[in-house]
């Protein structure tokens, strides 16, 4: 966000909707004026200043909530909600809930604006036909318009108390924010697959490297935990907790030897869903074309990117 101005607006979000909440909450008051015998018409009038400039106010909160939310990922660069994937994202369950009461909100604000303006208008045209005629004028803004404007009053209500929550957070959030943080940090394998560069403390399932034409044709060597190494070589499915290491070997162009190529992972987790991992950290600039051009890959289930590998395994 390039422009310091909309980085101001977006930032003030939870300042700028004071205005017009506060706007909405003294209208009804104004509007309940206008029905008492006592200046009617100017309660009128200072009822639909408040009702217009609550809806210009509303706008410039909307935008600037659309640009802060953007801004912090909440929603997609070019999108208008954000994304709910999982029950587990109450932050964004609720902000759908606050920007919809808020969207409520100002269609039932232009509304109740249109209301007392064709009230307004009525006035001008009973005195037209009759400049003693004051029945339509001592009547007030109508119960309808008051009505909506309660109505007015009640989403922002919603649209406030859900947007307070976003800012300040509450029980469920906070506890969802903790979840998330406690998930972080027992994933100890999110930057390096640990348990697969220690492959060579497990039991081995061949006693030299062989060709796999399944992977890449390189040189491999199978690694498997002790809880998994008999139905290995039993060739059955690895048992809930078991996971098994491929390290592979490449021959060196033109000279006597190997050089390390990437570790393949495979695990069949304690609730017995597979796993997969595959981990290339340097990857030779000749072999780029497999990886997409990446120098470097750590690709690890559930990435779409390591579907063909599930795909093929399950085969087996
Ligand atoms: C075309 C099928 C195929 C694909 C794709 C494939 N594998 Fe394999 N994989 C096999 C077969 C077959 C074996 C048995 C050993 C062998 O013949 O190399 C195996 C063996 C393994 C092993 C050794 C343990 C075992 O179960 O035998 C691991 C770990 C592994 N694959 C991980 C992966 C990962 C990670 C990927 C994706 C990056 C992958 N594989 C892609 C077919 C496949």
């Amino acid at each position: 966000m390039a422009s310091p101005l909309l980085e101001f607006l977006a930032r003030e979000h939870p300042a700028f909707v004071h205005v017009p909440l506060g706007l909405v909450i003294a209208l009804p008051l104004a509007m309940l004026m206008s029905f008492r015998p006592r200046h009617p018409h100017a309660w009128k009038i200072t009822s639909l200043y408040i009702a217009a400039i609550a809806c210009l106010g509303s706008l410039l909160a909307m935008v600037s909530g659309l640009i802060w939310g953007r801004q912090i990922s909440l929603i997609a660069p070019d999108g208008f909600m954000p994304h709910v994937a999982t029950s587990k994202q109450v932050l964004q369950r609720m902000l759908q809930l606050h920007e919809l009461a808020a969207l409520v909100g100002v269609v039932l604000g232009a509304f109740c604006t249109f209301l007392i303006w064709r009230s307004l208008r009525e006035d001008r045209v009973a005195a037209d036909v009759d400049p003693h005629h004051r029945r339509a004028i001592d009547r007030g803004v109508g119960i309808p318009a008051l009505a909506v404007a309660l109505l007015w009053v009640g989403s922002w209500g919603i649209s406030g108390k859900l947007g307070g929550i976003l800012v300040f957070g509450n029980e469920e959030t906070n506890r969802a924010a903790a979840e998330a943080d406690a998930a972080k940090r027992a994933d100890t394998e999110a930057e390096l697959p640990i348990r697969a560069l220690d492959y060579a403390s497990l039991e081995p399932a061949t006693e030299a490297p062989v060709r796999s034409v399944q992977h890449s044709n390189r040189w491999v060597r199978v690694w498997v935990t002790a809880s998994g190494i008999d139905a290995y070589k039993a060739g059955k499915q690895l048992p809930p907790g078991a996971y098994a290491v491929m390290s592979t070997y490449e021959d060196v162009k033109g000279k006597p030897g190997f050089e390390p190529g990437p570790l393949y992972f495979r695990e069949t987790k304690s609730d017995g869903t597979p796993y997969v991992a595959f981990y290339w950290p340097r990857v030779p600039e000749a072999k780029r074309s497999e990886t997409g051009g990446e120098d470097a890959v750590y690709l690890r289930s559930p990435d779409p990117k390591v579907q063909a590998c599930m795909d093929c395994h399950k085969k087996q």
